[in-house]
């Protein structure tokens, strides 16, 4: 069943935000907070080794009611069900959007057309262990008899972030093997990775959902012909593995069977990494710690498919998203953990949320009338507070940010941690609070300034504060609340889109660029070139004449 349609403009609750926001829109924070001692136990959630405090928000008890009654009013029940159910909620490609189906529990049955796709999961799964283990112990060999050393992905998109992503951010449990990323359809990307390889001790994933994908084809072509360069062809198939749900194109390839992984159309590239193209993740870590990431998305699953709203940490980080959005006209949201392993989590989130819900149509057919996808950015802590931060303290733009942090380090050096923590408390608490005109002259007098030169500096060393944040505490990063964190941003952007009433799984912007590139690639090849706009048409012609 598809999910139910409506204008979110129109719904009753929508509308009561809006008149609430009027009357709200200038409220200060820190005075609700100097009102009500119960102000962060009230708007906080402790789940499993999770806290997250959201009650530095432009909110109060009203605004959260009413938040909660819109997403009722949107039937984000009702579409909870048929997500996780398996319906063919991705309309405009025909399917389901099934990525937590990968992290169901063994016993657990999800059909697609009548068929339970449980057990073939369990199967893929059972592969990836027998050979993560087999290349980890060296029990898998390279065509010279030699153990691997290097893993190569081969992917872009979904089939190369998450992994990337995971593989940093889990670098603490890694193995002895050194795994390597080549996306980028730029050749001095490939040769980069490449330069420093021994093939002989060289893996090479190639990862892509459909296997037509232009840069990973390339990227893969490439790498196979300075394979063959010191071995022959019947060596590929100790080197290459793939996984991909176009079995034909990887047989064309040349890629043995026995390393072959497929995955299924009902998995957003986005939201793949649970899939089988988390196999380089789990050759970095082990499969168990891969399994562990599983298990941590699902406990989230169900977090979210039975907790009520109230206490929903996705249904409510959606709900805040959508109050900055749509009633403050925030245009972007920053994401900034603070731990280096998570260094590659925003970019990760930026094809997550935008390829997501970056559209313009909703879901019946027609062009939407308020605003959907939020720009996603952000940087590991302390890094980002000397370089962006001053933008968010008193540039004049709204920027919500998620702050993630941990309660303990991995390595265990306290002096570093405190100082990193006492970093991240005291952002949020500055963010809010701000500094005023009182304890600017306060400070500055102490100083020993003359009457003018205070009051010319006076202007700029106020901070307004008022800048929500949400803060997302957790215990220790580990394989598992890492699986939990990836999985509530994933059932974060499926409730924005649900309420914003647009197709979430589908990306047919990417695709129009895809077709672009590869009609302009022939005029860069052949000596005409076709008809374009006249901009184009010089860029064109100024490359080819002084390409070399
Ligand atoms: O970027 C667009 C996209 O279609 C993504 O959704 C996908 O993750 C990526 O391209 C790679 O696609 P494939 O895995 O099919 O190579």
């Amino acid at each position: 069943m598809p999910l139910q349609s409506h204008n979110p403009t129109a719904l009753n609750h929508w509308n009561a935000l809006k008149d609430h926001f009027e009357d709200i829109k200038d409220i200060e924070m820190k005075k609700l907070f100097a009102s009500d001692p119960g102000r962060a136990e009230e708007f906080s959630i402790k789940w499993e080794d999770f806290y997250v405090d959201y009650s530095k928000n432009r909110i109060t008890g009203k605004t959260l009611e009413l938040l909660l009654k819109l997403a009722e009013e949107a039937s984000l029940k009702d579409a909870i069900s048929k997500y996780f159910a398996g319906d063919k909620i991705n309309e405009t490609e025909g399917r389901a959007v099934l990525h937590t189906a990968l992290r169901a529990k063994k016993e657990a049955s999800i059909s697609i057309d009548g068929t339970n796709v449980v057990p073939e999961i369990y199967e893929v799964k059972q592969k990836i262990k027998a050979f993560s283990d087999a290349v980890i112990s060296g029990a898998k060999k390279g065509h010279t008899g030699k153990a691997f050393t290097d893993i190569v992905n081969i992917g872009i998109g979904g089939s190369d972030l998450g992994p990337a992503m995971v593989t940093e951010a889990l670098k603490f449990y890694k193995n002895h093997l050194h795994v390597h990323f080549v996306s980028n359809v730029d050749g001095d990307h490939v040769q980069e990775v490449i330069k420093n390889l021994n093939p002989e001790t060289t893996l090479f994933v190639i990862v892509s959902k459909t296997f037509t994908t232009q840069e990973t084809l390339s990227n893969a072509t490439t790498i196979r012909n300075w394979f063959l360069r010191s071995a022959d062809e019947k060596a590929i198939s100790s080197h290459f593995a793939a996984v991909s749900t176009n079995l034909p194109k990887i047989a064309e390839f040349g890629i043995d069977k026995e390393n072959v992984f497929p995955m299924w159309d009902w998995v957003g590239g986005r939201f793949s990494l649970w899939s089988a193209v988390g196999l380089s993740i789990s050759l970095a870590v082990g499969y168990d710690n891969f399994d562990r990431l599983l298990q941590g998305a699902n406990a989230m699953d169900e977090h979210f498919k039975n907790e009520d709203f109230d206490k929903n940490i996705p249904v409510i980080l959606a709900l805040l998203s959508i109050w900055y959005n749509n009633f403050f006209d925030a245009e972007s949201e920053a994401i900034i953990p603070y731990t280096q392993y998570l260094n590659r989590f925003s970019a990760y989130l930026q094809q997550g949320i935008m390829e997501s819900n970056g559209k313009s149509v909703d879901r019946n057919g027609h062009r939407v009338n308020y605003e959907t996808g939020t720009l996603i950015w952000g940087e590991p802590g302390t890094n980002s507070q000397h370089a962006f931060f001053q933008l968010i303290h008193q540039g004049t733009k709204l920027i919500p940010a998620d702050f993630i942090g941990f309660i303990n380090s991995l390595h265990g050096d306290r002096d570093h941690h405190n100082k990193l923590m006492a970093n991240f408390f005291a952002q949020t608490e500055a963010l809010l609070n701000g500094k005023t005109k009182a304890e600017v002259l306060e400070e500055l007098n102490a100083k020993d300034m003359d009457d003018a030169s205070i009051e010319k500096l006076l202007p700029y060393k106020v901070f307004e504060g008022n800048k929500p944040t949400n803060t997302i505490l957790i215990d220790r990063l580990t394989p598992n609340n890492l699986g939990a964190l990836i999985a509530l941003y994933e059932h974060k952007i499926f409730v924005q889109g649900v309420i914003w009433n647009i197709f979430s799984y589908d990306q047919w912007g990417v695709e129009l660029g895809k077709q672009l590139a590869n009609n302009i690639l022939v005029d860069i090849e052949s000596d005409e070139i076709a008809k374009h706009d006249s901009s184009t048409l010089n860029l064109l012609k100024f490359f080819k004449k002084n390409q070399k």
